[in-house]
């Protein structure tokens, strides 16, 4: 069992790469992002709830994300491993996700994060959302909001992991296949 955690920024590219490593070690993807965004298609109670911040490009509260991750990782009682992408963006999480793997008697085995620099990402984010559709990646106010809260929130987890040996950095520019194999050849070596 390898349970991954895909680090970055908005637009590092953690699902593009998470989605390629998934099929490399049959690891189950789970993108927290995604799940909200079919949610929001859904018009659940989930959904509803999320988009009031997704909408500003703000962070779900903790207990509302832990609890949908977790259903998300029960959902796959067979899993031979899971990469986590978006998720944890917090400390909260990541000690709540600590605690349900402890259960388990399982682990995280790594967190790789994509390090590119803001104005790369930014330049990536307006592009993708020419495409994707997301208000969060078209509106220059929602992407300054998701590095505040990026920053603010999310940073510290390289300290958390770091602190337990589990941090690793990864180039996020360049070639997508090049990046995929620098992140394979450490998955590998786990
Ligand atoms: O990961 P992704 O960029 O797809 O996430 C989109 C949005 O979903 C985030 O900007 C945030 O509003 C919300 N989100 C969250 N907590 C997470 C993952 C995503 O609040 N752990
Ligand atoms: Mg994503």
């Amino acid at each position: 069992m390898k349970i991954i955690v895909l680090f970055g920024k908005p637009g590092a590219g953690k699902g593009t790469q998470a989605a390629l490593l998934k099929e490399t070690f049959s690891l189950v993807h789970i993108s927290t992002g995604d799940v909200f965004r079919a949610n929001i298609k859904g018009n659940t109670p989930l959904g509803v709830m999320a988009k009031s911040f997704i909408d500003k490009g703000e962070l779900v509260p903790d207990a509302v994300t832990v609890d949908m991750l977790s259903a998300e990782v029960e959902k796959n009682p067979d899993a031979k491993g899971f990469i986590f992408d978006g998720f944890p963006r917090t400390t909260a999480q990541a000690e709540a996700l600590d605690a349900l793997l402890e259960e388990k008697c399982l682990k995280v085995d790594a967190t790789i994060a994509l390090v590119a620099d803001d104005e790369v990402l930014i330049e990536r984010l307006l592009e993708r959302g020419k495409r994707s559709g997301r208000s969060d990646d078209t509106d220059a106010l929602k992407i300054r909001t998701r590095f505040e809260e990026y920053n603010l929130k999310t940073a510290p987890l390289i300290t958390y992991y770091s602190q337990q040996g589990k941090y690793q950095e990864v180039n996020g520019i360049g070639e997508i296949e090049s990046i995929s194999a620098k992140l394979a050849a450490i998955i590998e070596a786990l």
